[in-house]
Order: structure tokens, then sequence, then C-alpha cells
């Protein structure tokens, strides 16, 4: 069952999405060379909680840290260690969740570690244009296949795979809630998108085969190749005409300035 939420109810979604928003530009702040991907989920937790807000991910299904924090080849998932270092030329996703009065937001930007070859700009900023592409699908009487179509059909004609085992999802007072947001689809297919549907969309895709394995420690998912993988994730609003976007990259867009891609 798809809950419609009211516009109270989306406001809430907005505050919580917007804590989101600028905590992930608070520890990208903090991405560079040399740093451990623990120091960085330390900062995203303390910025969460002094907003009032406490870490979506936290315990979430035994999960063990606020922040997931993917490097390279993991795709999400990774678990912040004081044994990850993160080094110049790394492709890092943080993925990060806030639940105030009730309700969660959630996001995901994948950062540059210093310097990095053109061949990864191009991976994310691929995925960074899908998740858009996705956006402009999520409106009002459209379909939910028409979301992944777009998804799909942008990567997959640059050459990149899509990983179909991890989709995105509704969000409301649940982190994980109906209906399931492929990133592959077909065109008018699914159910139908109504204005109050609150979805996170969150293409994860790869330079590499599209297939992916969990690492031991029941969480990390990595491409099975070893290659790179990218990610991104909003929570949209779906709304007439155009979707509302609950979170925004604006806040990481003023701390990293000409690396925004
Ligand atoms: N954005 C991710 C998701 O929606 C984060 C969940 S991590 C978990 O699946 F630890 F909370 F599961
Ligand atoms: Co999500």
């Amino acid at each position: 069952m798809i809950y419609l939420k009211t516009e109270e109810e989306i406001d809430f979604l907005r505050e919580s999405n917007q804590i989101v928003a600028k905590a992930l530009a608070e520890v990208a702040k903090f991405i560079q060379p040399g740093v451990t991907t623990k120091y960085l989920d330390q900062i995203g937790e303390d910025f969460i909680r002094s907003c009032g807000a406490v870490p979506s991910f936290l315990h979430y299904n035994g999960y063990p840290a606020s922040l997931c924090i993917s490097v390279n080849e993991v795709v999400v998932h990774g678990i912040p260690s004081v044994q990850q270092v993160l080094h110049e030329g790394d492709i890092v996703s943080v993925d990060c969740g806030a639940y105030k009065n009730g309700y969660h937001g959630d996001s995901a930007y994948t950062f540059c570690v210093g310097e990095v070859r053109e061949e990864l700009r191009n991976l994310m900023k691929t995925t960074k244009e899908a998740l858009y592409l996705g956006i402009e699908q999520a409106v009002d009487g459209s379909r939910l296949g028409n979301i992944g179509y777009a998804v799909q059909q942008h990567c997959q004609t640059r050459g990149y795979t899509v990983v179909r085992e991890m989709v995105g999802h509704g969000i409301g007072r649940n982190l994980h809630e109906e209906p399931e947001v492929s990133n592959v689809g077909k065109r008018g297919a699914g159910p139908l998108l109504k204005t109050g549907m609150v979805i996170a969309i969150e293409p994860m895709i790869n330079m590499g085969k599209r297939n992916i394995v969990i690492e031991n420690d029941g969480w990390t998912v990595r491409t099975s190749d070893r290659k790179p993988s990218a990610h991104f994730e909003h929570t949209v609003a779906i709304r007439k005409g155009k979707a509302e976007i609950l979170s925004s990259f604006d806040y990481i867009k003023e701390v990293i300035g000409d690396r925004f891609i």
C-alpha cells in the first residue's frame, strides 16, 4: 500500500530532508585524502543531532553507523571504519538519513577525493544526470516504470550498467515504504504516480558489469568485478507538472564549488 502524504506531512518530510542536505554538505567539508570514513560518520552524526534529529540508519536492521560511506567499487551500504582511509583519486558515496517529527529524510551524493580521473568523473556525472531524468518522470499521472526507464536509458546508452538488486523506495514515517523504485523499467508500466506520494530515487550505476556481491559483514555491497560504482539519491514529492525535490545538493555546491559536477 502506497501512503499519500498531506501537505503538513510533506512539510515535515522537507524539514528532515533539509537536515540531511546540510549534513551532507558538512561532511563534504572534511572529505580529503587521509581522513577515515569513521571520522566522516562522526561529523554527520553530530550534525544531525545538533538539528534535533536522529540518524535514520543507526541501528536500522542492526546497521552500526549513521552514514553509509561507499568507496570506489563499493556500491552502497559501506560501513564507516577507522581502518578505512580515503586516498587521492577515490570516489566516495555518502548516504545520509535523518529522522525528526516522525518523518525521515534520505539523500546521497558521490564525491571526489582530491583529483579524480576523467573516466570516473564521467561515471558520476552520468549517474547524477540519470537521477534528475528520473525525477522529471516523477509527476502526477506518470507511471513508476517511466522513472526506471529514464535512468536505464541514459546510463546504458553511455556504456554503463544499472544495479538491479538494490532500489529506491517510498519514504515517510518509515525509512522504507512502498513502492520499490527500480532503476530499470518499461515506459507506461507499474503503479500510477499521484500527488502526495513521496519517494527516494537512487540510481546505482557501474562502470563494469552490473553484478554485485554482499561482503561478509552482511552490509557492504560491492561490484563483483571490483570496477567502480556511483550513487546519487534525492527524496521527492510527486506533484502535478513537476516533482518537488525535498532534499537538496545546493549546500554541497556551496562547499565544493567548481568541483560540483
Ligand atoms: N539510502 C539507503 C537506503 O535507502 C540507506 C539505508 S542504509 C540502512 O537503502 F542502513 F539504513 F539500511
Ligand atoms: Co534510500
